[in-house]
């Protein structure tokens, strides 16, 4: 894993404050309330005595109605805290060290990590990230740890959520998206806290993928509560966002890993230890992620002689006609990578996401469209580095291509690619909409250079080139092509290499072979 950043060993000594300081900084009120002392929740007056042996008896859990669980921390045996250590803008982050749960501490240094190097990266006026944390769920082999951080920079200090759902039995943890049966149970859920949010929230931005359901948890009462950073789907005044689903209508919609969770945070915690370390090594769980979209479709086969697949790109967007483009893709079911590029993607973040929720792919074209050959190996990264960490934060998605800007690239480049795990993508059709802001020249370029295996270059940030995509998407449709993302195209692909086409690898028939060719890895001019 090449693109998280290190992180340095803390202390040998965690401060071990659970205290006032740490709540305030979350903004929440610990209840310390105590759950009645009588096991309460059986049957009252030893009546069906057969039948009250067989219902469990659970404390009922504390909080509030529109916000997830507390477990008071003083329930947990033995805990502690770390401080992480961050080298680069101010960083104030505290998270909670358990015995016999040594993967989610090695996770959570990780990903803490992780999520601060990004909103560094991502955020050329960043000042500081404070992050505080609580307990949500400690039962039921599950622990449920929320942050709550305050990231602060040029704009000002905006609040952001995360739960993160660690299994003591296997030492893996999850994000909250897993609390999904998958990206069918994550859609269903959308759609409702779509509706429960109402006009509180800007509808077109509430979209079932990761970066939006990265603190998902539960009410005490069961009902499944959505937490959103400020900014996300609303306006950045209105605060963090939080749409309650009821238990009926969410229960559903979970996972059984969900189901679990569900089960934990529902429980009332008096005292709470790991017995035993866990079986597993805290490895990442093997499994699909809901809300993280692979850009490829796996109903597509470009391999299949009978299919023929072109590739349409457009660069140095998003723009204010992208949105128009994108309805013209999804009425002809066609699909295009986006070489987005840093300042549009942080003047149209939400064109960003809906691109991604879409199907189609994003790929990384730089923050300022440099010419990458004539840079040092650290400024190439820098500059893929902070679009890397843009399109991350707006969609949860880790971008594997990227286009230098101008086609421009050498060995420096390709190292620096390599090192990001990010293939180099060409073109193989110029379309020059750039310079000829003429529609139907456009059209014309991109419709008769297509062929099987095409990269069709174009630029979302002209009007004439979404004009002329009406026409081009119409009629490569009409001729039979498939219209692909990128990866899709290619396949797989390697980090730092070069490709032009997808055209499929055959050796010409008239040509004795020369060996090793690359068919897709010619390098562009
Ligand atoms: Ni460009």
């Amino acid at each position: 894993m090449n693109k998280l950043p290190r992180t340095t060993m803390t202390p040998d000594h965690p401060v071990i404050t659970v205290g006032v300081s740490l709540v305030v900084l979350a903004g929440m009120v610990l209840l310390s309330v105590r759950p009645p002392e009588s096991l309460g929740a059986g049957p009252a007056g030893g009546v069906a005595h057969g039948i009250a042996d067989a219902v469990e008896q659970r404390l009922p859990a504390s909080g509030e109605p529109d916000a997830l669980t507390v477990v008071d921390p003083a329930a947990l045996t033995g805990l502690e805290e770390e401080a992480l250590e961050y080298d680069g803008v101010s960083a104030e982050v505290s998270f909670p060290v358990l015995p016999n749960a040594e993967p989610l501490t090695a996770f959570l240094r990780e990903r803490l990590a992780a999520e601060v190097r990004a909103f560094d990266a991502a955020s050329p006026g960043a000042e500081s990230y404070r992050a505080g944390w609580s307990v949500t769920a400690a039962s039921d082999g599950l622990i449920g740890v929320r942050m709550a951080n305050a990231e602060t920079d040029s704009e000002g200090e905006k609040e952001t959520r995360a739960t993160y759902w660690y299994d003591t039995g296997d030492g893996t943890t999850r994000g909250s998206q897993s609390l999904l049966d998958g990206q069918s149970g994550l859609a269903a859920l959308n759609t409702l806290v779509r509706e429960r949010l109402g006009d509180s929230a800007d509808a077109g931005a509430v979209l079932p993928v990761a970066s939006l359901y990265d603190s998902v948890g539960f009410n005490p009462d069961g009902d499944l509560v959505v937490e959103f950073d400020a900014g996300q789907v609303a306006a950045p005044g209105a605060g963090p966002l939080t749409a309650v689903v009821e238990r009926a209508e969410a229960e559903p919609l979970l996972s059984g890993f969900g189901r679990r969770a569900l089960r934990a945070a529902t429980t009332g915690v008096e005292e709470f230890s790991v017995s035993a370390a866990p079986q597993g090594d805290g490895g990442p769980a093997d499994e699909p992620v809901p809300g993280v979209l692979p850009p490829v479709d796996d109903a597509v086969d470009c391999a299949d002689p009978e299919v023929k697949c072109v590739a349409l790109t457009y660069d140095d967007g998003p723009g204010g006609g992208t949105p128009e483009l994108l309805d013209l893709l999804a009425e002809y079911d066609a699909r295009a990578t986006f070489f987005v590029t840093g300042l549009p993607v942080m003047e149209h973040p939400r064109t960003v996401r809906r691109a991604y929720a879409e199907g189609h792919e994003i790929a990384n074209h730089t923050l300022n469209h440099p010419d990458l050959a004539g840079m040092g190996a650290g400024g190439v990264h820098a500059d893929l580095d902070t679009v890397q960490a843009l399109v991350y934060r707006e969609t949860g998605y880790t971008m594997d291509l990227m286009r230098p800007p101008y086609g421009s690239t050498n060995d420096n480049v390709g190292s620096v690619t390599r090192d990001m795990g990010l293939a180099q993508v060409l073109w193989s059709i110029d379309t020059n909409d750039w310079k000829d802001r003429d529609p139907s020249v456009v059209a014309d370029r991109a419709i008769d250079g297509a062929s099987d295996g095409a990269i069709i270059l174009m630029h979302d940030i002209h009007p004439s080139t979404i004009a002329a995509s009406h026409k081009i998407v119409r009629e490569l449709d009409a001729r039979g092509y498939r219209m692909v993302t990128v990866s899709q195209l290619l396949g797989d692909t390697e980090p730092g290499e070069r490709y032009v086409d997808g055209v499929p690898d055959e050796p010409p028939a008239d040509a004795p072979s020369d060996g090793a060719q690359e068919r897709s890895h010619r390098p562009g001019d």
